[in-house]
């Protein structure tokens, strides 16, 4: 299935792009015809994307660069970088992270909390901040915050999720009630289960054949059935950066398989 968001002309920044969901976003938003940014820390990661990215995309229409989001005094300098490279601002900004270790709250020290913060908070903020002036001025942007079905339902042992990610969707809540009337439009989206790197360090399998088993039994209590894979991500992503989304704004949109229990 390709469909067209026709994102033409559109720059995008998406941070932490190297792998998992965030790299399946850079893929689609590429794939329907947006100038695409990305950031990480390892050059070794960065360097695959490039050659994944070089087999079906122009390299015009691309820039990976290194960069730890733990270091938010250098990031006017990372959107100064990308607007020079591509001769034009950010229209589109999706905020992505690795997410903080998996900590019971008596377990976590300062430097958790800072580091926490500063990746899966304050880097939605300043960046958010950074692009939204020009955005006003063309009348028209989009943010798109990665969180967690723990901004919404906190999870055992994840207290430096469960309070970053209910920041995160306050932020673009407040955002959108801020900026809407500009065609600037400010999501969140609530991930749920989904294949990646991430996922299979928190399942911990001993081998493959028990990540197997683990996979079944957590997919059973899905109410879809099964654990996702990050390309059904980059696919709703791109639709909500399109103009097929102007009126989708200030949301918290669960992509969970159904797991959230509550109705709103
Ligand atoms: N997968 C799930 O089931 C799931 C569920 C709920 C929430 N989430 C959340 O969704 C987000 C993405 O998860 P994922 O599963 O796609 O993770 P992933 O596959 O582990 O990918 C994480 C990405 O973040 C980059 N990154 C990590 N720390 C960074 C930093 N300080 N600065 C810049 N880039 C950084 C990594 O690249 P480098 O190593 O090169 O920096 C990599 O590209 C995370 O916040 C995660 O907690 C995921």
């Amino acid at each position: 299935m390709n469909l067209d968001y026709k994102l033409n002309n559109k720059l995008a920044l998406v941070t932490a792009g190297s792998k998992g969901i965030g790299f399946a976003t850079a893929y689609q938003l590429l794939n329907n015809s947006a100038k695409v940014a990305i950031c990480s820390r390892s050059k070794k990661n960065l360097n695959k994307v490039k050659k994944i990215f070089k087999k079906k995309f122009s390299s015009k229409n691309f820039l990976v660069i290194k960069f730890d989001l733990t270091n938010n005094k250098n990031l006017p300098n990372l959107v100064k970088k990308i607007e020079k490279y591509f001769g034009k601002n950010i229209d589109i900004l999706v905020n992505n992270c690795g997410g903080p270790p998996a900590k019971q709250i008596l377990k976590t020290n300062d430097l958790d909390w800072q580091n926490a913060l500063n990746r899966n908070l304050l880097s939605s903020i300043i960046l958010s901040k950074l692009v939204v002036k020009k955005m006003i001025k063309k009348k028209w942007g989009r943010i798109i915050n990665l969180t967690s079905t723990t901004a919404k339902e906190a999870a055992q042992n994840m207290c430096l999720s469960n309070v970053t990610r209910a920041g995160v969707v306050a932020f673009s809540k407040t955002f959108s009630l801020e900026f809407g009337s500009y065609g600037i439009t400010s999501n969140s989206i609530l991930t749920g289960a989904c294949e990646t790197d991430r996922f299979k360090k928190l399942i911990n399998p001993e081998n493959r054949k028990s990540y197997k088993n683990i996979l079944i039994k957590i997919s059973k209590n899905i109410p879809a059935g099964y654990v996702s894979k990050p390309d059904e991500f980059g696919h709703i992503i791109s639709f909500l950066c399109s103009d097929y989304s102007n009126y989708i704004n200030g949301a918290a949109i669960p992509i969970d398989g159904g797991i959230l229990k509550s109705n709103f």
